[in-house]
């Protein structure tokens, strides 16, 4: 899995960094280093608050494929329309909701679908544990409630779901061979965990089936961003 520092890995292609920073300035800083590297950005809702779609075409132009990860989650009209903007605006993929229900999810399959791009859905928030989703009234476990919304996105038409890497090799079993997996919580090993808590490796993701590995911290904080993404890959 190595390559040399001055040439990009082609698993660059799979990694979808989070551009989670407070200003305009850091993030194009970032999507200088990373220039040419074969990865995607994110911009996640900090970075919208910020920037809005202001970013996009710059992003664009340097040849970055961009996933947009606003978790829509509002009425099927709302989402729709908000959904025709921001295909409009050159993004290449999108999330929404799975608990925005079967019509939200189809609505926004078919608006993303005609203009060429990807959507996909947020299952459980990792965030929340058995508990949080007792007091939420969802009965089972976190795991069968990932693969029941899962599920049911696929049902919907949607591409794929945003998902832990240690549920990967479930959601890959249950929905197919295409169905992206988009998976955070990735940490090479012996790196910092950060607020992560449950973390598997790049390769480790890879092997459970990710499509996507949802990188942020341990790329975009290292002194080096451009050598911290080659090195994702060298374990
Ligand atoms: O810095 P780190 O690699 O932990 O960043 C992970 C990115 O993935 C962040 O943008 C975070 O919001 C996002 N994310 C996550 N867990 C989820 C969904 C998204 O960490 N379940």
């Amino acid at each position: 899995m190595e390559a040399g520092l001055n040439q990009a890995n082609p698993l660059n292609e799979k990694v979808i960094v989070a551009l989670d920073v407070a200003s305009s300035r850091e993030a194009l800083a970032l999507a200088e280093a990373l220039q040419g590297s074969g990865c995607w950005l994110k911009i996640g809702l900090e970075l919208y608050a910020i920037t809005g779609l202001n970013l996009i075409e710059e992003f664009k132009r340097m040849g970055y494929k961009l996933f947009l990860d606003l978790k829509l989650h509002d009425i099927p009209t709302t989402v729709e329309r908000t959904l025709r903007v921001l295909c409009a605006a050159g993004v290449d993929m999108v999330d929404l909701h799975c608990a925005g229900g079967y019509e939200m999810m189809a609505r926004a399959a078919e608006v993303c679908h005609q203009a060429g791009i990807k959507v996909i859905g947020v299952t459980v928030l990792t965030s929340l544990g058995e508990e949080d989703l007792r007091e939420l009234g969802v009965q089972g476990s976190a795991r069968a409630q990932v693969v029941n919304l899962a599920q049911l996105a696929k049902k919907a038409g949607l591409d794929g779901v945003v998902a832990s890497a240690q549920e990967a090799a479930i959601l890959r079993s249950s929905l197919g061979p295409d169905f992206l997996l988009v998976t955070p919580g990735i940490r090479p090993p012996g790196s910092e965990k950060n607020d992560q808590v449950r973390v598997v490796t790049p390769a480790e993701a890879l092997r459970a089936g990710s499509s996507y590995l949802v990188v942020g911290r341990p790329v975009t904080r290292a002194a080096d961003p451009r050598q911290a993404l080659e090195s994702l890959w060298r374990c």
